[in-house]
């Protein structure tokens, strides 16, 4: 079973997706931490940073990814922090419009989710990725709204947060490959002036009355 939720940069979807799956027991995946793992074995110069990002989930096992707790590692490394550097961040959608990375990285993915009870987000998990997910979300805030909140969790400039986050919502929206939109089908959620716990509670409710989980 798996519940999707993507929208763009700052809509709260990490913080929503984790809670969500502790509250349903289904395990979470962050496919946004996915992309940050191959910018930054590139910007570390790895020889083939694509394979260096992915081979590190081949070792990791369910049981200890479940373990981890939402920790990530690259290559036996613990690179949680690393990956949140807005250097990281910028990389990460630019490798993101690379055909071949989006390729190998959504293979990887169906993979995962193919083994469990999921709650994951991103960009493309209703429209690529799962386009068969039982519940689908589309999360969204006003920019101002989205800029504010990132700029809390990481201590820095609102303004600046602002500015980063346009170019990489029109990177987002605009590459010819898997753009940022919602699914068709899937349930827009405008969290503007929303706790977490009310947008969880909201989506909660969506899948107890679909009868999910
Ligand atoms: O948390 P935030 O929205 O800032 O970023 P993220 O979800 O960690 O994703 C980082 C970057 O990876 C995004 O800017 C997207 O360009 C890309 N991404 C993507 O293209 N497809 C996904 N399913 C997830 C992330």
């Amino acid at each position: 079973m798996l519940i999707a939720i993507d929208g763009p940069a700052g809509a709260g979807k990490s913080t929503v997706a984790r809670a969500l799956a502790d509250a349903l027991g289904f395990t979470y995946l962050d496919s946004g931490a996915m992309y940050r793992c191959v910018a930054l074995a590139e910007l570390r110069g790895a020889p083939d940073p694509l394979a260096c990002a992915i081979g590190l989930d081949e070792r990791v096992t369910l049981e200890e990814r479940v373990a981890l707790d939402g920790r990530v590692t690259l290559d036996g490394e613990d690179v949680t922090d690393a990956i949140r550097t807005a250097e990281v961040t910028a990389r990460a959608s630019e490798v993101a419009v690379r055909p071949e990375v989006r390729e190998a990285l959504v293979a990887k993915q169906r993979e995962l989710i193919a083994a469990g009870d999921y709650v994951a987000e991103g960009r493309d998990i209703g429209t690529v990725v799962a386009p068969s997910a039982e519940l689908k979300i589309f999360l969204t805030a006003s920019p101002k709204e989205r800029a504010g909140r990132r700029a809390a969790e990481l201590g820095v400039d609102a303004e600046q947060v602002l500015a980063e986050q346009a170019q990489r919502d029109g990177r987002d929206a605009a590459r010819e490959h898997s753009p940022l939109h919602a699914a068709l089908d899937a349930v827009e959620l405008d969290t503007t002036g929303l706790t977490v716990d009310e947008v969880v509670q909201r989506i909660a409710e969506l899948a107890r009355s679909m009868s999910l989980p």
